[in-house]
């Protein structure tokens, strides 16, 4: 690979595009998205080598091993099987093929009752607005597909995203709602996470001491989770939980009851699209052999791009305001999932895994961090994400924004070379790796392709990697720590020798009254 990749520094990109064979290879059409590899800093001995380390990763078998539902999540000893809520396993049993449909309509039935207003709150009245509570996995993926697919919301309930510990964040959402007409959603697969459950517990107060009516909580409160004892010991009711599986890993839950907030806002049919186009890219990944692989091949450039070319980070580019949140999403797939240092066996990694994902949306970037991009010293790589067709009847802008995305990927990839030394604080270096998607018109479908072939990309990067890609153990310190904090802000207990010097003395300043 090193070799590859000293030969290949001295060939700037515009020459390696110069290969008429490249386009053919390195583009992929899928569900009317267009995936455009073309730019990527190597060349076909690069790729075919690295198809050969993927071989000797064993990729395939473990992707035949994902679909075939075996115990991937090792330390959590579980399946690993969202693509089946989009139908994109083959060979499930019927009765979990039953179970899944009996949940998916029961996803829909819901959602068509709010959207439609036959949901009445309790004093008979239409759902006006939906207060969406959960974190994570179950914040994240259903707040990007509403968002994003807003042009086929309609005149439907008022959706609210609600996921810090930050008051604020509910009281804003709060604020100017009417508890007869508003339905919140406890959304935690869990039921034990600190941020969803005290924004429930809040959410819950401020609708009892509205409605004063213990019994209305039936009509205005719904859960989704996987832990149906808590759920029901919080005071839901029973017939308003949604199950999800445990082979549902929080961050790929959107396509389970966890996208109920989106299928309300776009409806039933369009949620089966968003399905569909997901399931369009399962069946690809799950067949296309290993050089005309979508996924396996975005995981090979990632890989080729960090661990070869050292791109510390990879900048996720939305050229189109309703893909805003797309980095957001991004960033809790693939850190969450990909950011590990030991391998599947439990032995600490002699390489490094996954580069820090960031991103932003529209020609915004383009006045602020765009000026390191061109002339840093950092090594990154960039998704950059266009859409053909406007949908804000502005055509004008929409040119002009694609026109920006065309320009800044030519620029990153090529750069420009002054004529003299005087204008050499001018000068752009380019020869950045850069894979464009072009999407033909932003729906369900798209999306659900989009998305799904970022997952399948993880997938294949962990197999890479020699990682889990579907634990996040590391998460789990923070929370333990900050219990002994909280009680001693709260003061509860001085557990003083719990922490160290420094939380210590901001903890003491934190606790002085505020004059
Ligand atoms: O703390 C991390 C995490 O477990 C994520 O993986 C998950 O998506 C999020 O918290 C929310 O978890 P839950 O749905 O159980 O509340």
């Amino acid at each position: 690979m090193q070799a590859h990749s000293q030969r290949l520094a001295t060939i700037p990109t515009e020459q390696l595009i110069t290969d008429e064979q490249r386009q053919a290879k390195l583009t992929f059409d899928i569900a009317g998205c267009h995936f455009d590899l073309s730019r990527q800093r190597l060349d076909q001995p690069a790729l075919d080598d690295l198809i050969v380390l993927a071989e000797e990763a064993n990729v395939e078998s473990l992707r035949n091993a994902l679909f075939a539902g075996e115990e991937l999540n090792i330390s959590e000893r579980r399946p690993v099987l969202h693509m089946a809520l989009r139908d994109g396993v083959p060979h499930l049993s019927a009765d979990l093929v039953d179970e899944i449909e009996t949940a998916r309509q029961k996803l829909f039935q819901c959602a068509d009752a709010v959207r439609s207003g036959t949901w009445r709150g309790y004093t008979n009245k239409p759902i006006t607005d939906v207060v969406h509570m959960g974190i994570g996995g179950s914040h994240l993926g259903p707040e990007l597909i509403t968002e994003a697919l807003d042009d086929y919301a309609q005149a439907t309930p008022k959706i609210h995203f609600v996921a810090n510990i930050d008051g604020l964040d509910l009281a804003t959402a709060l604020k100017s709602l009417n508890p007869e007409t508003t339905l919140f959603i406890v959304a935690s697969k869990s039921f034990s996470t600190l941020e969803t459950l005290e924004n429930a517990r809040s959410a819950r107060n401020w609708f009892l001491e509205r409605t004063c009516n213990k019994a209305a909580i039936s009509q205005h409160f719904i859960g989704i989770t996987n832990n149906f004892t808590a759920a029901k010991e919080f005071g839901l009711a029973e017939a308003n939980l949604f199950s999800i599986w445990d082979w549902v890993g929080g961050r790929y839950s959107l396509w389970s009851a966890m996208g109920l907030p989106a299928a309300i806002a776009i409806g039933s049919d369009n949620f089966e699209q968003l399905l569909h186009g997901a399931a369009m890219v399962d069946r690809h990944f799950a067949q296309a052999p290993s050089a005309e692989n979508l996924p396996l091949t975005c995981a090979l450039a990632g890989l080729w791009n960090y661990n070869i070319l050292g791109c510390q980070s990879l900048a996720i580019l939305s050229y189109d305001q309703r893909l805003r949140l797309l980095p957001d999403y991004l960033q809790q797939l693939e850190m969450e999932s990909n950011g590990k240092s030991v391998s599947r066996e439990g032995e600490a990694l002699d390489y490094t895994t996954m580069p820090i994902l960031w991103g932003g949306c529209g020609t915004n970037g383009q006045h602020a961090y765009h000026q390191l991009l061109h002339q840093g010293t950092s090594a990154y790589a960039a998704d950059i994400i266009i859409v053909a067709k406007d949908t804000a009847n502005l055509p004008h802008h929409r040119n002009w924004l694609n026109a920006n995305a065309l320009a800044q990927a030519q620029a990153m990839a090529n750069g420009w070379d002054p004529q003299s030394t005087d204008e050499s604080h001018r000068a752009v270096i380019g020869q950045h790796p850069l894979s464009m998607v072009l999407i033909d018109e932003l729906g369900p479908t798209q999306l659900g392709a989009l998305l799904a072939t970022y997952e399948h990309k993880v997938f294949c990067q962990g197999a890479l990697w020699n990682i889990n890609s579907f634990d996040q153990w590391g998460v789990e310190l923070g929370k333990k720590l900050a219990e002994p904090i909280y009680r001693s802000l709260s003061d509860q207990h001085d557990l003083g020798s719990l922490y160290d010097r420094a939380t210590d003395a901001l903890i003491t300043r934190l606790k002085k009254p505020q004059t």
